[in-house]
């Protein structure tokens, strides 16, 4: 009898592994040091791993490896000393601002982000239609490219615009309230878009979306680097495989779509 007490004994203490984690359970890998801050020449991280204790059962999409995600090579971010080339003459002519807010339907007292916002070609008309009532928060990784969208901000009087620095893969914005994420020309330099995307469920309000806006590769005349340029398929892979469902394809720009997902 004691004898097969002690075999009880022994194969219930050896079946039992660690305990499960619920799904947004933190747990200590989610202490570990962060991913290394990316800066202008910096190239994403092959070998950094997801974060523990990310908010979404729905799509766990593997990390990008050896700078390639999906499929897609990874561009790297483009660094504050080309940030003449945001606010070149003539953009305004192929990128229209104002028309790709009237697509996303931006409008006043909204709480938007400008995500990437570099030099803050698009803060400024963001945050005149969103007006007083509204909120922009101007989100990068360069404190080089904030300091030239603050001084924007300060010429143009505006205060309602909160500069955001933030970390690769850590959006850092507030939670439940983000009404519009607007990310232009800036989805294909995340170091870690699987992240990043999943994160950005936080911050959304009930009816918060997504807008991505990307040159076009199925199109050879945009003369743009090929990391920096996305197919419609390759986008459409992308938004889906974290959870989020394409709600609008606007292709009325020159050079550019606009994708809006809804998470
Ligand atoms: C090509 S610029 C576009 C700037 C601006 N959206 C525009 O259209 O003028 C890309 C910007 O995205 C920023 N960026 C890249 N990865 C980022 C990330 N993970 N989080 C926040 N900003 C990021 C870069 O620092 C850079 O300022």
């Amino acid at each position: 009898m004691k004898k097969l007490a002690l075999i009880v004994v022994l194969l219930v203490g050896c079946s039992r592994g660690p305990m499960p984690q619920r799904v947004g359970e933190a747990s200590t890998a989610a202490t570990s040091p962060a991913p290394p801050a990316v800066g202008p020449s910096s190239t994403p991280s092959p070998t950094a791993q997801p974060a523990a204790g990310i908010a979404s059962a729905r799509a766990t999409p593997s990390p990008p490896v050896g700078g390639v995600y999906m499929g897609r090579r990874l561009a790297a971010p483009m660094g504050h000393q080309g940030a003449a080339w945001l606010d070149r003459d003539g953009r305004d002519t192929v990128q229209k601002p104002n028309h790709v807010l009237d697509v996303i339907g931006i409008h006043e007292g909204q709480k938007v982000a400008d995500f990437g916002a570099g030099s803050g070609y698009f803060t400024i008309p963001m945050a005149k239609r969103v007006g007083a009532a509204g909120q922009v928060y101007a989100v990068d990784i360069q404190p080089e490219m904030l300091a030239l969208l603050g001084k924007k901000v300060t010429a143009e009087k505006l205060t309602n615009v909160t500069p955001v620095l933030a970390k690769p893969s850590e959006p850092s914005l507030p939670k439940g309230i983000v009404d519009v994420v607007l990310f232009v020309d800036v989805y294909h330099e995340l170091e870690r878009p699987d992240l990043t995307m999943t994160q950005l469920r936080d911050a959304l309000s009930p009816t918060g979306r997504v807008v991505w806006v990307e040159y076009r590769a199925e199109d050879p005349k945009v003369a743009i680097k090929p990391e920096h340029k996305t197919t419609l398929v390759q986008l459409r892979k992308e938004a889906e495989a974290v959870g989020y469902t394409v709600e609008k394809v606007d292709e009325s720009l020159p050079e550019q779509r606009i994708v809006i997902l809804a998470p």
